[in-house]
């Protein structure tokens, strides 16, 4: 049974995208069932439509976090969505959430973990100084930007850098590094041990 993928996005949603390639042309055992956004005029939700894949938004005003990702978990178990990726999504998921689907939820970062978690992965990196950066996909925990590192992508950095220009290049590989962690679970290929997680085709 191929997996049921649902994604959360806040925005432009080219990591979507690039799932959604990637199970059309079979290179993911998989289907992205149901994109969710917070944003009424995310791109995202308009690249799911295009694909004829379920939209949907959920308004945020006025709803406590526990309702709001009550309302996220009444469509996951609508939709039977296997995995949740967080693909840009921008809010944070609360503790009860993150536990009832522990294992699960996978989410792509703009940086090495655990250097640089936030919403600035790659100004922060280069603001710092580092040579490499790069992307990180992780199991979603408690901890913000903080669960078991699945795989990571380097990108070095170069003298004329700006955060754009790094951003660009830092996208370029969580396309790559996002298809392959979503390929492995899907394959049943990944274990959670602590923090660590094996991948078993490479045992
Ligand atoms: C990516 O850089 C992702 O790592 C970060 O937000 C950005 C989303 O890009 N969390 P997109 O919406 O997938 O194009």
């Amino acid at each position: 049974m191929p997996l049921r993928i649902g994604v959360l996005a806040s925005g432009r949603g080219s990591n979507l995208q690039a799932i959604i390639d990637a199970c059309k042309e079979g290179v993911i055992p998989g289907e992205v069932v149901v994109v969710v956004s917070d944003k009424k005029d995310a791109h995202a939700l308009e690249r799911a439509r295009n694909h004829d894949v379920k939209a949907v938004f959920l308004d945020s005003a006025g709803k406590t976090r526990e309702a709001y990702d009550e309302a996220i978990a009444a469509v996951v178990e609508a939709e039977r969505v296997g995995l949740i990726c967080l693909a840009g999504y921008m809010r944070l998921l609360g503790a009860p959430f993150v536990k009832r689907y522990f294992g699960r939820i996978i989410n792509i970062h703009p940086a090495l973990l655990p250097s640089f978690p936030g919403i600035h992965g790659q100004k922060d990196a280069l603001e710092y100084g580092v040579k490499v950066s790069g992307c990180t996909v992780h199991f979603v925990d408690e901890g913000m930007d903080h669960g078991p590192i699945i795989l990571q992508k380097t990108v070095p950095l170069r003298e004329d850098d700006t955060e754009e220009s790094l951003s660009r290049r830092i996208l370029k590989q969580e396309h790559k590094a996002l298809l392959k962690a979503v390929k492995l679970y899907a394959e049943g290929k990944l274990s959670i041990e602590g923090r660590r997680v094996r991948i078993l085709s490479q045992l």
